[in-house]
């Protein structure tokens, strides 16, 4: 698989307005914060990358008794995260070899990052490492394989070539949790609707999805081109789009 180089990315990644609407508040973290009042709680968001979730999270988590930690193998990433959040130990490395001692998090968050990771099972073997038992590790990422009509796909189509070289498919990531003592409850959020290319043209514009920096340059003109020329024959054109999204709530035992 290819990999991604975020010090070009980090400058526009907080750009796409998408990354910014969906943030909502953790309901799984909420649980586990109700169910745990007597201790502090050690959370951690893996591949934190700009901050974005660790930001909305202590604004809304604000009087609770969390220590807030971040770790992203971005250095240009993790800049942009400074600048956002005060307050939290957010250190650069890999999620290959943590930077931590066994059994120190009650809480892991890991948004749209797993496909990124080149040795997935020492990744999943070193974030086991690091919870506690009983502790929640909540993976969250797009879900490619039920989603063929994606804008992005559509477009571009070696970025499906490409993303399917990455990404695991949803059972595979159940059964490599299960293999390791977890009990994993998984859910899914799909949608299917017209959306106006006019819309989706700046998100391509900016490049800021991981897959359009990993197809050629020529495939990534060519997409462009064609959305370009969509919109001149029609201004308000619209396509079939689809999405959907995977959580993996996973308890050690
Ligand atoms: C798509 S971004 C997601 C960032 C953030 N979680 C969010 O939701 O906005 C993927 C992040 O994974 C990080 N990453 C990629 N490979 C990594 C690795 N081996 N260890 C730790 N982080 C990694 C990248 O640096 C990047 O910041």
């Amino acid at each position: 698989m290819k990999t991604t180089n975020y010090s070009t990315i980090a400058a526009n990644y907080d750009n796409n307005q998408f990354r910014i609407d969906e943030l909502k508040l953790d309901y799984d973290l909420m649980d586990y914060v109700e169910q745990h009042t007597q201790n502090n709680i050690e959370m951690l968001d893996l591949s934190c990358g700009t901050g974005l979730y660790l930001e909305k999270q202590i604004q809304l988590f604000k009087g609770k008794n969390i220590n807030w930690y971040g770790l992203d193998a971005s250095k240009e990433m993790l800049n942009k995260a400074k600048e956002k959040v005060e307050d939290v130990n957010l250190v650069h490395g890999y999620v290959e070899k943590l930077p931590y001692n066994s059994g120190v998090f009650d809480y892991i968050s890991n948004n749209y990052a797993f496909h990124h990771y080149e040795d997935k099972e020492k990744a999943l073997d070193e974030i086991t490492r690091v919870l506690k038992v009983n502790g929640i590790y909540k993976l969250h990422n797009i879900a490619i394989h039920d989603m063929p009509k994606w804008w992005v796909y559509y477009y571009f189509p070696t970025a499906y070539e490409e993303d399917i070289k990455r990404f695991w498919k949803k059972e595979l990531v159940y059964q490599k949790l299960i293999e390791r003592g977890f009990k994993v409850n998984l859910k899914m959020e799909y949608r299917m609707e017209e959306i106006a290319v006019k819309d989706y043209f700046h998100h391509a514009e900016n490049r800021d999805i991981s897959v359009l920096t990993l197809i050629s340059d020529k495939d990534y003109e060519d997409g462009l081109m064609r959305m370009k020329r969509d919109l001149q024959l029609d201004p308000s054109k619209k396509i079939t789009n689809d999405f959907a999204e995977v959580f993996w709530v996973s308890k050690k035992m």
